[in-house]
């Protein structure tokens, strides 16, 4: 017999062997069909618990995003009152040594602070006297004084805004406002 019809007639037999299953019950000893339905048994269980985390997880953030929003005051001094003359500024930090903001006695409108984090890439902007606008150095954006918004470059949301209170003739950083 030739060699060609040896080795189609040799792989047929294998062939035959793997359809009847031989091989697989010897390897896996489950069923096709229960093997399936194990598997999307478990497929079902994974989605139902993966969707409950994810609702406990929103749920959590969601408490916990509305209980900072109504008793997230920190009370940080950042200048005494009358201290910072008209185009002046400073930054202090707010609302820990973490973090910093960056108050301007604008003419015209008094004491106003803003977070001085760039909505961009996070960089320190910087108040710009002449023009009053902030000006973040690391991609060219500005950002208008009086009310935080975007004016040029990449950034696209304005700068969150810190609330000022002052009382007995200390300006305090009271806490920032979500815009
Ligand atoms: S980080 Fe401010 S413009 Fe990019």
């Amino acid at each position: 017999m030739p060699r060609r019809a040896r080795r189609e007639i040799a792989s047929a037999r294998r062939l035959r062997q793997f359809m009847r299953g031989q091989q697989w019950s010897e390897e896996f000893p489950y069923h096709w069909r229960a093997d399936d339905l194990v598997t999307r048994r478990d497929t079902l269980r994974f989605l139902v618990a993966g969707s409950g985390a994810l609702f406990v997880a929103t749920s959590a953030l969601a408490a916990v995003g509305s209980l900072r929003s109504t008793t997230g005051e920190h009370l940080v001094a950042v200048a005494r009152e009358g201290e910072i003359a008209e185009n002046e500024w400073r930054v202090f930090n707010f609302p820990d040594e973490y973090a910093q903001g960056i108050v301007v006695n604008l003419p015209g409108k008094g004491l106003v602070a803003y977070s001085d984090v760039c909505t961009h890439l996070s960089c320190a902007v910087l108040y710009q006297p002449g023009d009053r606008k902030f000006h973040c150095p690391c991609h060219e954006g500005f950002f208008d004084a009086y009310s935080g918004d975007v004016l040029a470059g990449p950034p696209t949301r304005p700068l969150p805004l810190i609330e000022l209170r002052i009382q007995n003739g200390v300006v305090y950083a009271v806490r920032e406002v979500e815009r």
